[in-house]
């Protein structure tokens, strides 16, 4: 029985069969409305979202599955203080596979420890966010044609913006990457980051604080909102939201084939004037992220369909 937990727990030739599993399903979904006939999918949300939640519960259903599960700990038993292991125990008696988002970082490893059947991490705390990072990497695999030889803006909230830590995880594996890290000095990327991950795999990396500054260099701007539900006060919350907002004006310093991403949901730091933009992609970065998780769920069931 297979889990994921970060995108390193899948090699890189692993990704990229995943990504083309993911292609496929976009190209042939008829071929695919069937695979899961009889399996089900519990989504055990700690923690709002409408993305992960709602997109893993599309891709179950597209498969042919259903879908069970809870969307807040208040409305679960976790508001009555049953632990995440009992919880995982007694899904794993009513579902074949689980999503699990939830507040604190480590609480899908715990949950994994314990469950019998698969277990996702749709997002633990400011740590991680694998299945973000399946929909990113496919959305600049399937739009740009490589995930080499890029330079990446990584722009907003490095600190506890825990979409970026998974992707930067994920992308020092692919040869010609270079990172340029946009944010104000307290929201920078944490430290053990740039030291074990970035600096001991000696991957290139500037730090920046002005997005006009880094723009015209970069193939790929993902951009990340401020993370209120981190933050110990909301004093320093509302004097960091509104740092960086992308805007026509600073769109017109980006390359011609530049891609903006980002996981959404946004507050400001995406101006809307920008989103017919034939760059903005993060829209259809969100669609990406239905065919990927069909793509995992068929991988870590262990379905295959010819
Ligand atoms: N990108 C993402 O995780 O969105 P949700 O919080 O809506 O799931």
């Amino acid at each position: 029985m297979r889990h994921l937990m970060s995108p390193m727990d899948f090699s890189v030739e692993e990704l990229d069969e995943l990504l083309s599993l993911a292609n496929d399903i976009e190209n042939n979904p008829a071929k695919y409305a069937h695979a899961c006939a009889g399996k089900k999918l519990a989504t055990c949300f700690y923690e709002p979202s409408t993305r992960t939640r709602l997109s893993f519960e599309a891709a179950m259903l597209n498969l042919g599955g259903n879908v069970l599960g809870f969307h807040s700990a208040d409305s679960s038993s976790a508001a009555k203080g049953e632990s995440v292991s009992d919880t995982i125990r007694v899904i794993s008696s009513y579902a074949d596979i689980c999503a699990i988002r939830h507040p604190k970082e480590g609480a899908a490893l715990v949950a994994s420890q314990k469950s019998g059947i698969p277990v996702i991490n749709a997002g633990d705390g400011g740590h991680q966010h694998p299945t973000q990072t399946l929909t990113d990497l496919l959305t600049i695999y399937s739009l740009k044609g490589r995930l080499n030889n890029l330079k990446i803006g990584l722009c907003g909230d490095l600190k506890f913006g825990r979409t970026v830590h998974s992707l930067i995880h994920a992308l020092i594996r692919y040869p010609g990457i270079e990172f340029v890290l946009v944010s104000p000095e307290e929201l920078r990327v944490p430290s053990y980051i740039r030291t074990d991950v970035l600096d001991a795999h000696q991957i290139p990396y500037h730090e920046m604080e002005k997005l006009e500054d880094a723009i015209g260099d970069l193939d790929i701007l993902y951009m990340t909102r401020v993370q209120r539900e981190r933050f110990f006060n909301e004093e320093d919350y509302v004097r960091m939201k509104d740092f960086y907002i992308l805007d026509k004006a600073k769109m017109t310093l980006a390359k011609e084939d530049m891609l903006v991403l980002h996981p959404l949901p946004r507050v400001n730091e995406i101006s809307v004037e920008i989103d017919d933009d034939p760059r903005a992609v993060y829209f259809k970065q969100a669609q990406y992220g239905v065919y990927v998780r069909m793509a995992l769920i068929l991988t870590l069931l262990g379905i295959q369909v010819d």
